[in-house]
Order: structure tokens, then C-alpha cells, then sequence
């Protein structure tokens, strides 16, 4: 039977860089120990006192279908949360509660895209990006973010390229680069969006991972409220990756449209998952930055080993649980680089053509082991690219 051209061509196609990651994973269900810093999860599980308030909730009866928009009381806190951290006037009627940032992402371009439609995201990217844009049915056109810009998106070509798009995704602190953007980008980007009419998608899942700079959320900028979705999660802020549960933050009546999707998709998400979103919430700052500190120690531990060396360079590692190292003074592609660095130390990294064509020769290096393995893979990985070099003009 014929399936929908939407669904058979949702992803690329062809190798994408992730033949490493499948490698490793093989080599780990074969026995093998490998050192993984692919993906974006981290080393430790959901808090206890999270899980007790899920557990309690469930055995309170919390298990039945669950209000679509989302609980009121949870509503209520992510509007607070986004109010107290932006300035922006944020009621519950702003929020919709959604089955991780994932789902948001999707049904944010759902919102914004008909058919046809051309949608916007930067390159390097989040590996579903362009999927989730294909997967409502639009056009994705990427954008770059050069290497030599350090990976700060120009608002220039994003201009370039708007002309017949509808929409703009953007992420900061960024996945996979490590890179926030800076006041200046965000006040020309939004400009460029104000000028060409696009919407905005704000992916912030990793806004409470910042080690330097500020994190902004564009919302907070000028007359950009009623033209911005931002994205958000409880993923990555609270360790809570398999809960499912995110939000979008908007304008109310895109927010209405969003809870009619709710009812024809998800049909929200699970209330004990959500009373224990709101519980974590209600911890305020001080659990996230728990949460956040062992990314903060092990981005410092790299840095000093990468000091030593003057090889491999470090993309401004400002947030978010990821390095970006650009390894083409080995001669190597990122793919090359992470094949070869897998086959030899049992170290696994994202090359960063997995991410796009603009990190081409680069490697994405996750934070997510526990530190004292992280500076012993990092110290390798460093005299492996040392190796490699040396090989290369012996060669
Ligand atoms: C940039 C970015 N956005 C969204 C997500 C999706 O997160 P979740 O669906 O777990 O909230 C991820 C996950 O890695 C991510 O890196």
C-alpha cells in the first residue's frame, strides 16, 4: 500500500553522519565498553522528590485523561516562570502543555505553516528540525550559521532567504553548538522577522544552561510577543527526558488553536507526569542549577585540557550540555574524525555533519559522563587529534 510522500521523505535520507552513533550503540550492545558522548541525556535519572510527587499522584487517582490544555495550576506556573524571567505579561491562556519540546516543535509549525509553506531553521541544526518542518507539511530551508561567525546567525541571511518563507526556528543556548546568541543577533533577527512578517520559533529547552552571557528569549524583545512560539521543555532543565512533557508560550489565540490540535493529536499528557512538571517547577532556580552544575564543571575540565593544545579549536562554549570542537587542522572531516576516534579509543562523538552542512568539520562532544571519565576521554581525544596531525604530515 502506498504510504503518504510526507511521511516517507520526513527525514533526509541516505547516510547523515549518524553511522557513528549506530556503531556505538552496536558496540555497546555487544559488549564493548565505549564512552559515549552522543546524545543530549543526562547521567543522572529524575530527582527522587520529583518522582514521589508523580508517584503520589498516580496512586491518587491523577490517571485518568487529563485536562488537554494542560492542568491549570501547571499552566499557571510555567506562565509565572516565563513572566518572572522575561518581563513579558504571560497568563495561563499564553500556555499550552505539551508531550515534551518535541511535540511543541511540531505542533508550533502546524500553527504557523499551511501546506506549501516555506519554513526557516539554521543550520548547523537539531537533528529533527528539518523532519518536524517536513512533517506539517512545509518546505524547510536552511539558513547558516557559519563556523566563522562562530555559529552567530547573521540576520543578513536570514534575509536572504525569507522571501517567500512564513517562518523562522531558531534555538538558543544552542544544540548543537554550545553557542548562545547574543543581544545583538536576537535584536536582528527580530528585526528581519518584524520586516518580513515571519513568525518566530523560540526552542529554549536548554535555557537554564548558561555559562556565559545571558540567555534572552526573544518574546522579551520589541512587538515580538504576538509573533513568537516559544518552545519549551522540562527535559533538559529538570532531568526529566522520558516524562514527555513541554509547552509552548504564545499569543493567546494561536495558544487556542494549539489546544484544538492538543485534542486531534495528543490529547495532552498524562496529569501525574503533570503535577510532577509543577511540583519541580515550584523548586525554582535553585534545582535547576543542580541540575545544570555538572555540565558547568565538565565544560571547564575541557577547556582546561584544551588550553594545552592549540589543535582542536573550541566553538565559544557559552551553554547547553554540548562542545563543539572544530578538528580541521587534522585533515580530517567530522565524520572521519569520529569514526577513526571510535575505532581507536572507544570514544564516541556526534560529527558535526550530522547537524547540517555548516559544522562540517567539526564534532559535537556531549557533557553527559560522569567527570572523571569525561577528562580522561577528552585528555585522549586530544592526543588522538595530536596523533592524527603528526601522521598527516609524516604522510
Ligand atoms: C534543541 C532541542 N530542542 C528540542 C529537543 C526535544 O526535547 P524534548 O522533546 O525532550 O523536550 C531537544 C532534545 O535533545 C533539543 O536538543
Amino acid at each position: 500500500m502506498k504510504l503518504s510522500h510526507r511521511i516517507t521523505h520526513l527525514t533526509g535520507g541516505g547516510s547523515d553522519g549518524w553511522d557513528v552513533f549506530y556503531r556505538s550503540r552496536q558496540m555497546i550492545s555487544d559488549g564493548i565498553d565505549v564512552t559515549e558522548l552522543t546524545i543530549g541525556e543526562h547521567d543522572i535519572r529524575t530527582a527522587p522528590s520529583i518522582l514521589a510527587t508523580m508517584d503520589a499522584a498516580a496512586r491518587g487517582g491523577h490517571t485518568g485523561y487529563a485536562s488537554v490544555p494542560g492542568i491549570p495550576s501547571l499552566r499557571d506556573q510555567v506562565a509565572a516562570r516565563v513572566q518572572e524571567r522575561t518581563g513579558v505579561l504571560t497568563t495561563r491562556d499564553n500556555v499550552v502543555i505539551t508531550p515534551g519540546g518535541q511535540a511543541a516543535l511540531f505542533a508550533a509549525h502546524a500553527a504557523v505553516c499551511d501546506a506549501g509553506d516555506t519554513a526557516l531553521y539554521f543550520d548547523p541544526y537539531y537533528a529533527t528540525y528539518p523532519g518536524t518542518i517536513r512533517g506539517v507539511g512545509a518546505t524547510a530551508r536552511a539558513v547558516q550559521a557559519r563556523a566563522e561567525n562562530a555559529f552567530q546567525p547573521k540576520a543578513a541571511d536570514v534575509d536572504a532567504a525569507a522571501e517567500d518563507a512564513v517562518s523562522l526556528l531558531i534555538n538558543t543556548p544552542n544544540n548543537p553548538t554550545g553557542v548562545v546568541y547574543s543581544q545583538d543577533t536576537l535584536k536582528e533577527i527580530a528585526e528581519v522577522c518584524r520586516r518580513r512578517d515571519l513568525w518566530l520559533i523560540s526552542d529554549e529547552v536548554y535555557d537554564t544552561q548558561v555559562w556565559e552571557g545571558e540567555h534572552i528569549s526573544p518574546r522579551a524583545l520589541p512587538a515580538m510577543a504576538d509573533r513568537t512560539l516559544v518552545v519549551g521543555s522540562m527535559s533538559k532543565s529538570h532531568a526529566m527526558t522520558g516524562s514527555r512533557c513541554g509547552w509552548i508560550v504564545g499569543p493567546q489565540e494561536a495558544v487556542e488553536h494549539l489546544i484544538n490540535l492538543s485534542t486531534h493529536t495528543t490529547y495532552g499528557v498524562p496529569g501525574y507526569i503533570q503535577d510532577a512538571a509543577e511540583y519541580a517547577l515550584k523548586q525554582g532556580c535553585d534545582l535547576e542549577q543542580e541540575i545544570a552544575a555538572p555540565f558547568r564543571t565538565r565544560r571547564a575540565v575541557a577547556q582546561q585540557i584544551l588550553a594545552r593544545q592549540n589543535l582542536l579549536g573550541l566553538v565559544p562554549a557559552q551553554g547547553a550540555m554540548y562542545l563543539m570542537l572544530d578538528v580541521r587542522a587534522t585533515g580530517m572531516t567530522g565524520e572521519e574524525f569520529a569514526n577513526a576516534l571510535l575505532d581507536a579509543h572507544r570514544i564516541a562523538v556526534m560529527p558535526g555533519e550530522s547537524f547540517g552542512q555548516a559544522a562540517t568539520g567539526h564534532i559535537r562532544v556531549a557533557l553527559t559522563v560522569d567527570d572523571t571519565k569525561f577528562a580522561a576521554a577528552m585528555e585522549k581525544l586530544c592526543d588522538f587529534a595530536a596523533q592524527c596531525a603528526a601522521m598527516r604530515r609524516t604522510a
